[in-house]
């Protein structure tokens, strides 16, 4: 079995790449110091697999026990590249930080990588690095704009620290930009586990309509699309996971044109927020409690990916529906929401 390396494999999409790579007979080896996550995910990996993963809790920004891990698994073929601060507006009251830990993080995988001879890198990029892009949907020879926050500009500068480091030490490396990851693997075992007040759309509304958020607010409602709401390109975390798993195949026999290749991760439809609100409605039936909000800043009025270049190459076919995507978010909602009835009961025993 080919062992894979998974940096932040407790987190949303870590967990669900993970899964799939045991699918897909792969070993994985889940490297997390669960600032942002719980191992709670590998749990529900074990449950839907039989197979327990094991988690380093390694921080990926101290060199030598990072160094460590890769001693310890010198058969590494492959390695994923999940670990990453993700939060737009935080990341513009802390900038330092995010530029410390997103690119000192990569930077020590990176070493790391040329030092154990591990060929084989995919990294986790985002739509973010389009900036406001003059025309959508984009391409991935649609320019690189300024990005629009310090994490943008993570994901842009890990996007060029990559492909200098794979040109320089021999590592063939894919990055995926990710348009808006959402929902949770059917199963309802692994899914989302926002750190705190979620920021994200689809957390957000399914937290409201549980109880646990008293209203989601729709951050403008007087943008220049066709209800007002921004534009984006959801994807279900499941199709994600799986593009993992087929680009590691497609550097792995060698079928890559060239050193370092980039595609995009949409379903390539543009939808808007009220789209999504309504699509979550009729899914459960339930009427969601929301308010219109000023303007969030930084958000982009309007992006959507141009998928094609992934359908051909990695033959990567989105199978998840928008609809989909809501219902499995709001099983998932459910499910925490039991498990959390379940240990507040004074009936409730561990076994
Ligand atoms: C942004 C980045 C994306 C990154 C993600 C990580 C861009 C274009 N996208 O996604 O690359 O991976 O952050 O977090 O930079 N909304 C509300 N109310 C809410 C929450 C969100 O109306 O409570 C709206 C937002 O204004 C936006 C849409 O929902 O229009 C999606 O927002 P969100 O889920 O936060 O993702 P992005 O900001 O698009």
């Amino acid at each position: 079995m080919k062992k894979i390396l998974v940096t932040v494999g407790c987190g949303y999409i870590g967990a669900h790449t993970i899964l799939d790579l045991i699918e897909n007979k792969f070993q994985p080896v889940c490297v997390d110091n669960n600032s942002r996550s719980t191992e709670s995910l590998l749990e529900g990996i074990r449950k839907i697999t039989g197979v327990t993963v094991k988690n380093y809790k390694v921080d990926l920004c101290n060199f030598d026990e990072t160094f460590a891990v890769f001693q310890e698994n010198s058969d590494l073929e492959g390695i994923i590249h999940f670990a990453a601060y993700k939060a737009v507006g935080e990341s513009v009251e802390k900038p330092l930080m995010y530029f410390e830990n997103n690119l000192t993080s990569l930077i020590n995988i990176l070493k790391c990588a040329a030092e154990f001879n591990v060929r084989n890198f995919i990294f986790s990029s985002s739509c973010t690095v389009y900036g406001t892009p003059d025309r959508i949907p984009v391409t991935e020879e649609s320019p690189l704009k300024p990005p629009e926050s310090p994490y943008g500009a993570t994901k842009q500068m890990g996007e060029e620290i990559v492909r200098q480091a794979a040109a320089a030490h021999g590592i063939t490396s894919i990055m995926l930009r990710y348009f808006n990851p959402v929902g949770a693997h059917p199963s309802g075992l692994i899914g989302e586990l926002p750190v705190g007040k979620p920021q994200n759309l689809v957390p957000a509304i399914t937290q409201t309509a549980i109880g646990k958020l008293p209203q989601l607010v729709v951050h403008g409602n007087d943008y220049d699309t066709r209800d007002g709401s921004n534009i984006r390109d959801y994807i279900h975390v499941s199709d994600i996971a799986h593009a993992h798993i087929l680009a590691l195949q497609y550097v792995m026999e060698n079928r890559n044109l060239q050193r370092c290749e980039v595609f995009n991760l949409g379903t390539g439809n543009g939808i808007t927020v009220f789209e999504v609100i309504r699509s979550f409605e009729k899914v459960t039936g339930r009427k969601l409690n929301y308010v219109i909000g000023p303007r969030r800043p930084g958000d982009v009025v309007a992006i959507y990916a141009n998928n094609t270049l992934a359908r051909e190459v990695l033959k990567w076919v989105p199978q998840y529906s928008l609809d989909e995507m809501m219902l499995t978010a709001w099983k998932w909602e459910v499910k925490l929401k039991e498990e959390e009835s379940m240990y507040n009961n004074p009936n409730y025993q561990m076994n």
